[in-house]
């Protein structure tokens, strides 16, 4: 099938090589023509394990190609996704201008039937707002269907999602929309759910929700351990061996980050608020998820008593291992609220270093993880990237000026560290 792309960000430019990876010739669009011009050269604007070869191996097969102008997307596609940003804006709403916009430059180039996806995490009732806004702009009697059809991919194991789905969400009313978005995803077909537009929109956000509601859970979780003397992965495993709970996002830490979950989480809370319901519940998860970071920094206090001039050392950057991402990244703020503090800030991350230098002044970024701990008073790790969970600690203790571990992630055992002489605290354990 020929399929359009609109916005090759993370999910845009994904949703195009895997389309085209199944065998679709896949026409991938954006107005940034300085992007469009580096992925025509392979060169990829995100970390992303396995894209730039995916792209590559389509490009060369002639599946994939990429342009500039929503004419030439709407010229190429029967299905055509819209992949635009939809940022969070001060109000936790998110800023649904660029749909807006699209869809009248859709409108505009709309000469015969064509099935209209919303693939940007978008609150419900947008595909009712699209379909309004096409109907208006177009000329009449054009022909067209607005479907949702949601991204669940993660960031550090996209394309390896991409063709492993749990589920695919077809939200459509029409049939012949419908027909259209099962050959488009033949391939996976025992996998789609075909729903109506507004529950699939709601999928979405309800789906994010509550993997973040997991997360802050089992934070709060951690807290009681703590408090208690428990040890919260062992309360995670036996609770996660309970088919109906599972084991996965029970993972106690620093909080959730990235380009999503808060994002998601805020945006669900909003747009419940507007249609009337105070969704008080998914307040307190973001509120957990706050107060886990404030936690975080009172035990590097604890350890350290003044911040000011203390040398300290921070592994991780990325909001998670496996990507470069630092959006909305607990360790960005983390490392802010020790410089601020006064703090001597020495960060490393393996691929996050040159997201975090545009979003992070005042501190001092490492060449590598062992640079970062010359003559540390204390390491606070807070992504957990493989390589630091293998480090040779003889090496960690020989660099450091004092031997002093605040681990954000549970990446080692206590036991151990206390018998290796370091002083070690970690989250709920
Ligand atoms: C998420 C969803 O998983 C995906 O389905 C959706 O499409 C986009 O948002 P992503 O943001 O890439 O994906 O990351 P994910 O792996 O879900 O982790 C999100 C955050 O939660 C990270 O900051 C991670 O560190 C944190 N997390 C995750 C925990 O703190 N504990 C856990 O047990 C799991």
């Amino acid at each position: 099938m020929k399929v359009s792309v609109i916005g090759t960000g993370y999910v845009g430019l994904v949703s195009g090589a895997v389309f085209a990876e199944l065998g679709h010739d896949a026409l991938c669009v954006d107005n940034d023509e300085r992007k469009v011009k580096m992925l025509e050269q392979g060169h990829m604007p995100i970390y992303e394990p396995g894209l730039e070869e995916l792209v590559a191996k389509n490009r060369a097969a002639k599946r994939l190609r990429f342009a500039t102008t929503i004419q030439e997307a709407m010229e190429h596609g029967d299905v055509v996704f819209i992949c635009v940003g939809t940022p969070p804006l001060p109000s936790g709403a998110p800023d649904l201008s660029y749909v807006d916009a699209v869809s009248r430059d859709i409108a505009k180039h709309l000469t015969k039937y064509r099935v209209i996806v919303e693939k940007s995490t978008v609150p419900v009732q947008t595909g009712e707002k699209v379909k309004l806004t096409i109907s208006k702009y177009a000329k009449a009697g054009s022909e067209f269907d607005v479907v949702s059809n949601p991204e669940f991919l993660r960031e550090g194991s996209a394309v390896a999602d991409a063709f492993n789905p749990d589920r695919i969400v077809i939200g459509a009313e029409t049939q012949r929309a419908k027909d259209m978005m099962l050959n488009l995803y033949d391939k996976f077909r025992d996998k789609c759910v075909v729903v109506d537009i507004k529950s699939s929109e709601l999928i979405k956000h309800a789906s994010n929700s509550f993997l973040a509601l997991k997360i802050s859970f089992i934070n709060a979780v951690a807290n009681i351990c703590e408090l208690s003397g428990a040890d919260v992965t062992q309360v995670a495993r036996g609770m996660g061996l309970d088919q109906r709970i599972g084991p996965q996002f029970l993972y106690a830490g620093l909080g959730y980050g990235g380009s999503c979950f808060p994002k998601d989480v805020d945006a669900f809370v909003d747009i419940s608020a507007k249609l009337g319901y105070d969704f008080h519940l998914l307040r307190e998860v973001q509120r957990i998820n706050h107060v886990q970071l404030e936690k975080f920094l009172k035990k590097i206090e604890q350890e350290l008593w003044m911040l000011r001039d203390k040398k300290i050392a921070v592994w991780g950057l990325a909001f998670k291992p496996n990507t470069d991402d630092v959006r909305e990244s607990p360790a960005i703020k983390i490392c802010a609220a020790l410089r601020d503090a006064g703090a001597k800030v020495r960060a490393f991350d393996p691929k996050g270093q040159e997201n975090a230098k545009s979003v992070l002044a005042g501190i001092e970024f490492s060449p590598d993880m062992w640079h970062a701990l010359e003559g540390a008073d204390l390491l606070a790790i807070c992504t957990e990237w493989d390589e630091f969970r293998k480090a040779d600690f003889a090496r960690i203790k020989k660099l450091m000026a004092h031997p002093t571990i605040v681990d954000g992630r549970n990446i080692w055992d206590p036991v151990e560290m206390k018998k290796m002489g370091f002083a070690y605290r970690s989250v709920g354990r």
